[in-house]
């Protein structure tokens, strides 16, 4: 894709549905009883990956116009899969499935592509073998595919060493198969879409001391309706390009602002930006907003510790937003970042140098000095999603035209991202 620089971004956007929502309300739709029906799931390929591998455990899917309807099976409802279930990219998928797939006595294979063939399961692996069920994979068990046979699972309080809402989800959703009462604790807080999907499907789950405390599950779930908000973690690439373009007026409808997600939102401002939320809601369970964005010139910032689970997808964007801004910009204890779709700090220091900008890529971060030019150049985007969308970000705000290579992959999260800039007049050719 060949994107040009642009001054500023106007006018009044949508975004797709959440991923990290979409891929919960197929999951708990199909272990509700009755119909669930989902308004704004995001048809990208993970999330499709998501209904894939639940079509193989025996739930049927059907759409109705955008809609999506989904036969529930209950607890226990699942059959055993006649084939492997292929999670693609996506690691959300192979998590969460695995917590599903653990409640079962039968056999689940998992795999996916090349890149999550690389992702590391032993921190899902872990608690769910605590529990009860066997978990075998590549590599001692550490890689996919895994092989699971779950069934007669025990609850567990666990303390998972690293703060990640797909190992909590995984927990979560296999402690719906015991007859007790799980825990869960984090050191700092993930993304809480599982639990408050879970408090709508009536099922028993509270934060209490520090711990996520689930069950005794003595009722079935049954099926809802669901309305899936924007996703901001796709919203924040239009939003970090205006928040530093001054001449921006940007509004973002209709988008999912769940305070364990907004991290950039609270970067940005400290940066200087003016970032206003609108028309504020709550839908489902989780709130909801209009995000509205007048740019400006921004100052570095400091990100670390508590903060980085809440932006942990939207460092790639952030970095390129610090090469304008005045000052240094320093991310640390991003180590996380290195076991993602990518060796995301690796991929984006070398993607963001292509395009002339210096920056020093450290063991769980990175530093940028600004304000830089970004010179522009081509970049592949190594096949990961965000780093594809960040560097054709990186163009809007570049001296010269950007090629990203192998920008298809941008679907996996945020499918119509080029219909949505041109919408706001700016020039795109994708080849
Ligand atoms: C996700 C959780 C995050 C995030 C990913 C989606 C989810 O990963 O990076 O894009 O939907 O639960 P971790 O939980 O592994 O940090």
């Amino acid at each position: 894709m060949r994107i040009k620089p642009c001054h500023g971004l106007v006018g009044t956007i949508r975004v797709p549905g959440d991923k990290s929502i979409s891929h919960r309300a197929a999951i708990l739709g199909s272990l509700a009883t009755g119909q669930t029906k989902v308004d704004g799931f995001l048809q990208s390929a993970d999330c499709l990956s998501t209904l894939a591998c639940l079509d193989l455990l025996g739930v049927k899917f059907s759409w109705d116009a955008d809609v999506l309807l989904i036969n529930g099976r209950g607890l226990g409802g699942l059959s055993e899969p006649t084939e492997v279930l292929d999670a693609g990219n996506s690691g959300t998928t192979m998590r969460l499935l695995a917590g599903v797939a653990a409640g079962f006595d039968f056999l689940t294979i998992l795999t996916g592509d090349a890149s999550l063939r690389k992702r590391p399961m032993d921190r899902v692996a872990k608690p769910l073998r605590e529990m009860g069920a066997k978990v075998d994979g590549r590599g001692d068990g550490r890689f996919p595919p895994l092989a699971i046979r779950g069934g007669s699972l025990k609850p567990i309080s666990y303390h998972t060493p690293v703060p990640s809402a797909q190992v909590k989800s995984a927990i979560l959703l296999a402690s719906l198969h015991t007859s007790g009462v799980g825990k869960v604790a984090e050191p700092w807080l993930s993304r809480d879409h599982t639990e408050r999907m879970m408090s709508y499907f009536g099922i028993p789950i509270a934060r209490r001391d520090g711990w996520i405390v689930i069950g005794p599950v003595t009722e079935q779930p049954r099926g809802r309706e669901i309305t899936i908000p924007g996703d901001l973690s796709s919203a924040a690439f239009p939003i970090a390009v205006a928040a530093c373009s001054p001449g921006s007026i940007l509004r973002v409808e209709n988008v999912g602002v769940n305070p364990t997600r907004t991290g950039l939102l609270d970067v940005l401002r400290a940066m200087g930006a003016r970032i206003a939320l609108e028309n504020e809601r709550e839908v489902c369970g989780e709130p909801v907003a209009d995000v509205v964005v007048e740019g400006t010139e921004l100052q570095g910032a400091t990100v670390a510790g508590e903060i980085i689970p809440r932006l942990i997808d939207e460092i790639p964007i952030l970095a390129v937003v610090a090469a304008k801004a005045k000052g240094a910009t320093v991310v640390r204890d991003a180590r996380e970042l290195r076991v993602k779709e990518t060796d995301r700090l690796q991929e984006l220091g070398g993607a963001l140098s292509r395009l002339g900008v210096v920056v020093e890529t450290r063991d769980d971060g990175l530093v940028i000095e600004g304000p830089q030019e970004i010179k522009g150049g081509v970049v592949s985007s190594c096949g990961d999603h965000r780093l594809a969308l960040a560097m054709a970000c990186a163009g809007l705000l570049a001296k010269q035209e950007v090629i990203v290579k192998d920008f298809a992959c941008a679907d996996i999260s945020f499918p119509g991202f080029v219909a949505v800039l041109m919408d706001l007049g700016v020039q795109v050719d994708v080849a």
